[in-house]
């Protein structure tokens, strides 16, 4: 069959994309608290250490596998590997990792869906009153913003890679750093804003522990959608002669950058309505924050502000949020979408119908595993608790799979594709490349240390959380 992939048409129209993938709740959210928690600067310096020199090479390695391969990860590693059943399952991992991982981000972001709506409706009081959360997850109300969020999304996706993705990126994209930019100013502007600045900003090296520093590197390698099978597969869409290298620093540095504002928005909101708080109480988990926690601080402006302008800011930072999240979602759908069309020769509206049902049928499962079905709420146990099918697809496909994905990445190319040849493809587009230190740094940490940490991540993942 003569293939007419599709490509994007600029090297914008790549980044953008590839920022709306990796710009998603764990920037928003995730990130701030965890760098606030653990040691506000000395997180930020680790953190950053990693996106350059562990993310940023695997990121440019999928990137430029995905564009010498011309497929989606399935494809990819069937074809570069030779048809060896190791890499097929490479490839199937990369695969199957991006369905199952999309059904719980899907879970999140109908939930946020759900919160945006009540806060554009004027019932920012009913979101934040105790125990609102743990009702509104109990609730086959979420039907409703499920339907809504699988129609934006594939309404996106439908219309491909340019008139889809890409468009739909070129005008979200620019809308969340807008979003992002008066919401921070506008918190600054909050009296004691200051205080959460400190603990965010000034560095505390007594709070960095192995798991602080293993923790830094997952919410890295997640932030910037590795291990997926995205970036190979958006990579199959980038033209030959655009510059893989230059665009991947890119997408990293902006990535990191929204990271970084949103602690400028986060951090110093919790601390102007609650002054007294302790980093360490703040919870960890994006979820309780954002649906428990943020909506209480919107409410309390309002004694200052009036409640319209607080349902407002409410509405942005929601909407902030979905549109985050939405962008994520896209790049996600996409892997799975694109290796059903190539596998089965199927059109895209074709593919999409299949990928969409599937994936409303997981996500009603996964939504409904936090106590409307018993069966699903208690799926099973191990590690001494009880387990639901949300938090298997979590501990399963988020803490084990994406860093052996990882791992089978960097093997790839060290013993199959080989590092000449990843050398080879990211000097396309950008012929200083090739004899760059930079060039040398990724061969090597490649084929030795990045490999030997992954390997220990999921050593490490697998008997702590399994047994
Ligand atoms: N990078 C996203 C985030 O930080 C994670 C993600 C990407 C999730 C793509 C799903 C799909 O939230």
């Amino acid at each position: 069959m003569a293939t007419s992939r599709e490509h994007f048409s600029s090297k914008l129209g790549f980044i953008l994309a590839a920022a709306g993938s990796a710009v998603g709740i764990g920037n928003l959210v995730g990130f701030p608290v965890a760098a606030t928690k653990n040691g506000g600067g000395a997180f930020l310096i680790i953190y950053a250490a990693f996106v350059v020199f562990i993310c940023l090479p695997l990121m440019l390695a999928e990137m430029g596998l995905g564009r010498r391969a011309q497929h989606s990860p399935y494809k990819a590693y069937s074809e570069l590997g030779a048809g060896l059943k190791r890499w097929r399952l490479a490839g199937w991992l990369a695969t199957i990792t991006p369905f199952m991982i999309a059904t719980f981000y899907m879970v999140i972001t109908v939930w946020i869906f759900g919160y945006l709506f009540q806060s554009v409706t004027g019932n920012l009081a009913t979101i934040s009153a105790d125990g609102y959360f743990s009702d509104f997850i109990k609730n086959y109300n979420f039907i409703w913003y499920l339907i809504a969020v699988t129609l934006v999304v594939n309404v996106i996706l439908v219309g491909g890679v340019r008139q889809g993705i890409e468009r739909a990126s070129k005008i979200l994209m620019p809308a969340l750093f807008i979003m992002l930019l008066l919401l921070v100013g506008f918190v600054l502007s909050l009296d004691n804003a200051v205080a959460g600045l400190k603990f965010y900003l000034v560095p505390d090296f007594s709070k960095i522990t192995g798991s602080v520093i293993n923790g830094a590197l997952a919410q890295a390698f997640f932030s910037l959608s590795l291990g997926m099978g995205i970036l190979i597969t958006y990579g199959s869409y980038f033209r030959r002669s655009d510059d893989i290298v230059t665009s991947g620093k890119l997408v990293a540095l902006t990535d990191t950058a929204v990271a970084f504002t949103a602690g400028l928005m986060t951090l110093p909101a919790i601390f102007a309505i609650y002054p007294e708080t302790n980093p360490e109480s703040l919870s960890e988990s994006s979820v309780s924050m954002i649906f428990s926690f943020f909506p209480k601080i919107f409410l309390e402006l309002s004694v200052s502000i009036g409640y319209v302008a607080a349902s407002i800011a409410a509405s942005v930072f929601f909407l902030l949020a979905f549109v985050a999240a939405i962008t994520s979602l896209v790049s996600i759908i996409e892997v799975p979408t694109s290796s059903l069309m190539e596998k089965r020769q199927m059109s895209r509206k074709r593919a999409l119908a299949i990928m969409a049902s599937l994936l409303t049928l997981l996500t009603v499962v996964a939504a409904t595993s936090f106590g409307l079905i018993p069966i699903f709420t208690e799926f099973t146990s191990y590690a001494g608790s009880s387990k639901s099918v949300f938090d298997v697809i979590y501990d399963v496909f988020y803490d084990t799979i994406l860093p052996l994905n990882g791992l089978l990445l960097c093997l790839f190319v060290r013993y199959r594709w080989r590092r000449s040849q990843l050398t080879a493809e990211l000097s396309e587009g950008n012929s200083d490349y090739t004899n760059s230190w930079f060039a040398r740094y990724i061969n090597f940490s490649i084929g030795t240390f990045i490999p030997v940490i992954l390997a220990l991540v999921f050593a490490n993942t697998v008997l702590t959380k399994f047994f």
